[in-house]
């Protein structure tokens, strides 16, 4: 498929995608939640074509298609919510899915530029570690493929954040009981913790007496009968930057026979 082909598909899909057809799609029971870790197999995806033994989603590297499921499945009832979006970008899924789903949709990303005050209903200027929003002001805060930005040395927008920074302000523009959601793509850049898919150190990020319903998913974990991802030298490159505190055996050994995934990162702020 052409590089042109796959944008006009992602455009498309992001501009026609309509709340009660993607709320059918992933309707319960398949998804109960329990807390913990839960995987999620290629073959059990939703977005699986069993008859073509493919990926439904029709543009994207295999963890954006991940992405795309991911968003389907996790921001389709926003009706009446207030909510933030971090690390925005350019990609309009989420955004259209929470404002035609009936919510309310404001956006934050270091990338725009800097002067007129930040306003709820808008995109504007701002990064995870200083949200520009007072306390208590959202019902939902989530991320698309950023969280794993937010404290990588190299080739960012902004010098590394620390991520209890982060987190401490997500917590902070939360109403009680508030709601966040993360995805990141597992083994392929970003922050080192995300390069070696160390999860156990992703969920000490966590404060249980803060937080609670957590849920940490893995999907495309198990990728068969679809084929092994893992990205290209350039981005592989960018590997010995980021690792410091993991063996160098490891990353190798990762490169050689390693396959990117998608986590997702659900929890709920704890009202007291
Ligand atoms: C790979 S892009 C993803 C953009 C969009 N969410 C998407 O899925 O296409 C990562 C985004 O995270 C933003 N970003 C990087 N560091 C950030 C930080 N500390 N706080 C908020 N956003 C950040 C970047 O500016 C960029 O727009």
């Amino acid at each position: 498929m052409s590089g042109a082909t796959d944008s006009v598909r992602k455009f498309w899909h992001a501009w026609t995608i309509h709340p009660a057809r993607v709320r059918k799609l992933w309707q319960p029971p398949w998804w109960q939640e329990s807390e913990g870790f839960r995987d999620i197999p290629c073959r059990a995806c939703r977005k699986f074509d069993a008859n073509r033994q493919a990926c439904a989603v029709p543009y994207g590297t295999p963890s954006r298609k991940c992405a795309v499921a991911a968003i389907e499945a996790n921001l389709n009832d926003t009706a009446g919510q207030s909510v933030l979006e971090i690390g925005y970008g350019r990609w309009a899924l989420a955004r259209n899915l929470v404002r035609r789903g009936g919510g309310t949709w404001t956006g934050i990303d270091p990338r725009q530029p800097q002067g007129s005050p930040a306003r709820m209903g808008q995109g504007n200027h701002g990064h995870a570690a200083a949200i520009p929003f007072p306390n208590a002001s959202f019902d939902l805060v989530y991320g698309i493929q950023t969280f794993e930005h937010w404290g990588q040395k190299a080739g960012t927008v902004m010098e590394p954040s620390s991520y209890a920074d982060c987190l401490h302000e997500i917590l902070r523009v939360l109403k009680p009981g508030g709601r966040l959601y993360l995805d990141a793509p597992m083994h392929y850049h970003g922050h080192e913790m995300f390069i070696m898919g160390d999860v156990d150190r992703l969920r000490c990020l966590f404060d249980n007496t803060l937080w609670q319903d957590i849920v940490m998913e893995r999907w495309r974990r198990e990728y068969q009968p679809l084929t092994r991802f893992m990205p290209g030298a350039k981005v592989l490159a960018e590997w010995p930057v980021e690792i410091s505190s993991y063996p160098e055996s490891e990353a190798n050994r990762l490169m050689q026979t390693g396959s990117a995934w998608l986590l997702t990162f659900k929890a709920r702020k704890r009202s007291r």
